[in-house]
């Protein structure tokens, strides 16, 4: 196992496949940002040993993410390498849905059990103004295809932004009426070469909540008040799915945090929002053993941080978001 030296047991690991995305949302990356080239990223074997390494010390919980991870080629075998891997029991996939519609199925059949898809409204003209490539509809048929590939319990992610989607978590939230999805709600945050959009537009898991209890009435506990990963859960009364809460800024969840991310360029970050990064590609690369590295994890484990320091305005500037995998 792999404990860290305020006893936390970490054994959660997030994979970014990549950095390349097919979007440019406003709260992650300019529009004409540039990319790492293929070679510098992880290649598929490096992926896939990387994968037992973890694994071999207690790691049996991964989530595939990017960039944005469908866009990554050979993502279906990469799936199922990592699925059939001993020791790995869940491997989930967070998504901005739009290719969905085509890779439900072949990733649900070669072992993804669950998707995260991003949605920051219902509105297609808004959609594409956060997302400024995005097409509405394809995202909604991807939500669709992967509800019918079984890849639930679905769950949903929206970054609000104020002048941009503020006003359509209420109807984000009344999607929880009718399907069982867990509708969830983030804070955004900044990262390097942070906007405007990401300092100034922030709204907080408290004014969401608020907008949405205005328009929809008081909304339940749920969950019995406790995390569901990251997101606090709420329910409105007769709803089918639950409406959740992730509030990074406002209220940060260390204590209950078990996750490392392996960023596509294969270094291992142990906390979101600090900077410090342990390589472990240039090793393996350099002809490091499989001990070596296994050290070398759970050194970067012992370390891992425990809160954030955005408060005081100590903001993550070596990556932005698509570098570190959200
Ligand atoms: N703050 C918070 N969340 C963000 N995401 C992307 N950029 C930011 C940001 N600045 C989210 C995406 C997706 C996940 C990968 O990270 O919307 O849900
Ligand atoms: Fe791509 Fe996700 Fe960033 Fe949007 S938030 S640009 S979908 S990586």
């Amino acid at each position: 196992m792999a404990i860290d030296r305020f006893g936390r047991n970490i054994h959660y690991l997030r994979i970014s496949l990549t950095d390349h995305c097919n979007l440019r949302c406003i709260y992650c990356m300019p529009e004409d940002m540039t990319f790492r080239p293929n070679s510098e990223l992880m290649q598929d074997d490096e992926i896939l040993l990387f994968t037992r390494l973890f694994a071999s010390l207690g790691f049996d919980k991964i989530r595939l993410t990017g960039g944005e991870p469908t866009v990554r080629a050979h993502v279906v075998d990469i799936v199922r390498g990592i699925a059939s891997t001993p020791g790995i029991r869940s491997v989930s996939m967070t998504t901005n849905g739009m290719l969905l519609s085509r890779l439900a199925g072949p990733l649900a059949e070669a072992g993804l059990q669950r998707v995260n898809v991003s949605i920051d409204t219902l509105n297609p003209h808004k959609f594409k103004r956060l997302t400024r490539w995005g097409k509405f509809e394809d995202v909604w048929s991807g939500i669709q295809a992967a509800e019918e590939a079984g890849l639930t319990p679905i769950k949903l992610n929206a970054v609000v932004v104020k002048g941009y989607n503020e006003e359509d978590v209420v109807d984000l939230a009344r999607l929880t009426l009718e399907h069982p999805w867990q509708m969830r709600f983030i804070e955004m945050m900044p990262f390097a070469e942070a906007t405007d959009i990401q300092t100034q537009q922030v709204v907080t898991a408290a004014q969401i909540k608020e907008r949405i209890e205005a328009a929809i009435g008081p909304l339940e506990v749920a969950n019995n008040g406790r995390l569901d990963g990251e997101a606090r859960l709420f329910r409105i009364p007769g709803a089918q799915g639950d409406v959740g809460f992730i509030s990074s800024v406002t209220m940060p969840f260390c204590a209950s945090c078990t996750r490392a991310r392996l960023t596509a360029d294969g270094v291992l970050r142990m906390c979101l929002l600090r900077e410090k990064e342990i390589d472990l590609l240039s090793p393996l690369r350099a002809g490091a053993s499989l001990d070596d590295l296994r050290q070398l994890i759970l050194e970067a484990v012992w370390f891992k941080p425990w809160g954030h320091g955005l408060a005081e305005g100590a903001i993550p500037l070596n990556r932005a978001m698509n570098q570190i995998g959200g």
